[in-house]
């Protein structure tokens, strides 16, 4: 069946079991994160749902598609955990390697794991149902949904972007996750002195990372305690036309470092462990919230809302990611 015709009613979503409503031709000109490709939930997947979703899955109202969010819904962590504790955001946790074991390793601690394909939130379902871990849940959403206007602000002690889908083509570089109006969105979610942690194996997405830390950090959001650190990060392993590593070859502003010490948190994922096979330098990147307030655009749900509309120029190309969640399956809007 054509993609674009599907779903033109009300339909039942396998990940969720929730009923979404027919898709809006909006859907179509989104600029998302993530792929549409991708496998099929296996039975043992479909099974693991059925039986814990209703432990570690939060229903979400949506907009007018799947992993979209209905922009009145208010997630209140306190409720759904059911206590009043830290909070860690993981934006994109894929299989949930290092929130699973994080979540483990910190019962004190909650973990929201907010993630858009139907296999990788049954991957998380089941492990933490397996772990009989009760400090998960699981979000199935856009993340710059979610961020924008359901999560409270100033709720998390911790967001985690580690490893977001490179969209190294070009033409695919409007569809990276860490941008501007992410890093507010980010803003918006964390308390003051709260942590954004990042990592990522691709050089020139380090370096955007870099880039848009830098940048909310002038504007007093937060602030980069590791600016200018480690600039030669990368630079041992560089040989001539090597784009994946080196001291900033391509970056305009030469070299300049900003590279955090390995997050000792965070267990090593499948993602991790494939960019170092393949020689590529794993940067992160750390910057704290700051006590400053967010400004009226980025404070209100309604501009909050204009920071996800930033996304959503007009566009209607399906691509897929070259590094992204192969074998695990985007949902179809
Ligand atoms: C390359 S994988 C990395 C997974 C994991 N963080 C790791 O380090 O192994 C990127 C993940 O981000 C998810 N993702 C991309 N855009 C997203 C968004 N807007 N909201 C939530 N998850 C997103 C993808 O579905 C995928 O699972």
């Amino acid at each position: 069946m054509d993609k674009a015709a599907k779903h033109t009613s009300a339909w039942a979503d396998a990940a969720t079991g929730q009923m979404h409503p027919a898709r809006s031709h909006e859907v179509h000109a989104r600029v998302r994160s993530f792929s549409r490709a991708g496998g099929r939930l296996r039975a043992s997947q479909h099974a693991a749902l059925e039986r814990h979703g209703d432990s570690y899955l939060v229903q979400v109202p949506r907009r007018d598609a799947i992993r979209t969010v209905d922009p009145d819904f208010v997630l209140d962590p306190q409720q759904v955990f059911g206590r009043r504790a830290p909070l860690i955001v993981e934006v994109g946790p894929g299989g949930g390697e290092a929130l699973l074991a994080a979540a483990k390793a910190n019962p004190d601690t909650d973990f929201f794991a907010v993630e858009v394909w139907e296999t990788a939130i049954a991957k998380i379902v089941s492990a933490a149902a397996a772990q009989a871990l009760d400090n998960v849940k699981v979000v199935a959403a856009d993340a710059s949904q979610l961020l924008a206007t359901a999560l409270p602000v100033g709720c998390a002690s911790e967001v985690w972007t580690f490893f977001p889908d490179p969209w190294r083509k070009s033409r695919h570089r409007k569809r990276r996750l860490v941008n501007e109006a992410y890093a507010a969105l980010v803003a918006r979610v964390l308390a003051p002195g709260g942590v954004w942690r990042l990592a990522t194996d691709w050089a020139d997405y380090a370096w955007q990372m870099r880039d848009v830390v830098e940048a909310v950090s002038a504007k007093g959001l937060f602030t980069y305690p590791d600016a200018g650190a480690r600039p030669q990060l990368g630079s041992d392993t560089w040989v001539e036309g090597d784009k994946g590593n080196g001291p900033d070859p391509g970056s305009p502003r030469g070299v300049m470092g900003g590279w955090s010490q390995r997050f000792s948190g965070r267990k090593l994922t499948r993602f991790e462990a494939r960019g170092i096979a393949e020689g590529r330098t794993i940067r992160d990147l750390t910057a704290l919230r700051t006590d400053q307030k967010l400004t009226p655009e980025i404070d209100s749900r309604e501009a909050a809302q204009r920071e996800v509309a930033q996304r959503e120029v007009a566009q209607s190309e399906v691509a897929q990611p070259e590094n992204g969640a192969s074998g695990l399956r985007a949902p179809s809007a």
